[in-house]
């Protein structure tokens, strides 16, 4: 994952916040993999083809760069990781043993919670049993398989490499492996989609028996095949009104196979806590959430420390070239003004189930029991109860909801 607090449906990305969040939001550890087997038609994460020469020593990279981060970003008093997120790009191109080894050298250089999350996003093509074994021998305790959909047509306009039986072996190797905490991703509004192939996208979906789903909205991506398709008329972008039909479907056939809405994008299991947050809700994802620290490791990697967001260069060669020279290869940084700061904690905020405690809500200048609030609450787009907090169908209108407050 990359930059920027999402938009209403897109991927969950990392975001600033005005400031350090207690230590009740976490503190995460986000490492960047840029290198993946082909390019897909929508993506525009920070990625290359090719590189095969590089990937080994950029693992070995990452390492030193994280123990330059430690010393400029966490001294003297580091906090305790609660999750760490290893996502791409690929990581599953690299060789296990060299994921296994950076993981261990983090839990050299920080303390890790016991019960910490630590997340490998992967592509199905890239899984087989010995992936699978290393990961889990590696310590991970959540892999996120980027499905996107079942439906040949789809991933075909979608160029992915895989069909619907890989993502089935896939999801095989890594149940036989003991990794049962899988999620798995999904596109909608795609070209050669429609009600249907939508509807049996998820069915195949749930039928593999993933703890956590996650249904993205295709966004066009400017610098992208489709984007590029687009901009020449030759193909039109998904519909709101097609995304918000898909969108209902998902609540509708997810909701129903008993999983729970907990964030825009996200669904997974229970049983549910009093937040109303799931057992099986991603942990990372939660603090980029809730606003809490991040440390970001890699090319094109983002962190938010101290109240500060940074951002790494994406080149690769210009990445090693800085960590061997020990630097940190550092591409910019800013600090939100007070009310930017404000309005992305709260855009944030309203994402998950959880929302915003009363008080929270009123040191970001909203009032949770004022005009607006009641407003919203008496169309069903914000929960009944003290907390501001959306419903399922405030979700869905989740930018206007924040712009209205
Ligand atoms: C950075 S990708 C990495 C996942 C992995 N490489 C894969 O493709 O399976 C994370 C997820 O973001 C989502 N994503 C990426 N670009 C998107 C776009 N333009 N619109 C909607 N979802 C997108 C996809 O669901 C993808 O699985
Ligand atoms: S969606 Fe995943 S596999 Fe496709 S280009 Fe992006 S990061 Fe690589």
């Amino acid at each position: 994952m990359s930059p920027a607090p999402s938009p209403a449906a897109a991927p969950a990305r990392p975001a600033g916040h005005p400031g350090p969040a207690g230590p009740e939001a976490g503190f995460g550890v986000y490492v960047h993999v840029p290198f993946c087997l082909t390019r897909c038609s929508y993506c525009d994460f920070v990625t290359y083809t090719g590189m095969e020469g590089l990937r080994r020593p950029y693992a070995a990279a990452l390492l030193l760069e994280a123990e330059l981060a430690v010393a400029e970003r966490l001294r003297p008093d580091p906090p305790v990781v609660t999750s760490v997120f290893v996502g791409g790009g690929t990581p599953t191109l690299l060789p296990p043993a060299d994921l296994a080894r950076l993981l261990d050298g983090l839990r050299g250089l920080l303390e890790l919670a016991p019960d910490a999350e630590i997340t490998v996003e992967a592509n199905p093509e890239t899984v087989d049993a010995p992936v699978a074994e290393g990961l889990a021998r590696a310590g991970v305790t959540r892999v996120s398989l980027g499905a996107q959909s079942f439906e040949p047509g789809v991933l075909a306009a979608l160029e992915r490499p895989h069909d619907a039986h890989r993502i089935a072996r896939a999801v095989g190797h890594l149940h036989a492996a003991g990794l049962r905490e899988l999620n798995l991703d999904l596109i909608y509004g795609c070209p050669g989609e429609d009600a249907g192939s939508w509807t049996r996208t998820l069915r195949a979906a749930l039928a593999l028996g993933p703890v956590h789903l996650s249904a993205y909205a295709l966004t066009i991506e400017r610098a992208t095949k489709f984007g590029r398709l687009v901009a020449a008329g030759r193909m039109r972008p998904p519909e709101d009104d097609v995304l918000a039909d898909r969108y209902e479907a998902a609540c509708a056939l997810l909701g129903g196979a008993g999983l729970h809405h907990y964030e825009v994008s996200n669904w997974a299991r229970g049983p549910v806590a009093a937040s109303g947050l799931p057992a099986h809700a991603s942990r990372h994802n939660l603090t980029y959430w809730r606003r809490g620290g991040y440390l970001g490791l890699g090319a094109g990697a983002h962190e938010f420390t101290g109240g500060e967001r940074r951002w790494n260069v994406a080149s690769v060669p210009e990445y090693l070239a800085a960590v061997r020279a020990g630097r940190r290869p550092t591409a910019g940084g800013e600090r939100l003004e007070p009310a930017a700061a404000a309005f992305e904690h709260l855009a944030l905020g309203l994402r998950t189930v959880e929302g915003l405690a009363p008080v929270r809500a009123r040191a970001l200048g909203v009032d949770p029991a004022g005009p607006a609030a009641a407003e919203l609450r008496a169309a069903g787009l914000l929960a009944p109860g003290p907390r501001l907090a959306l419903t399922e169908a405030g979700m869905l209108l989740h930018g206007e909801v924040v712009t209205r407050l």
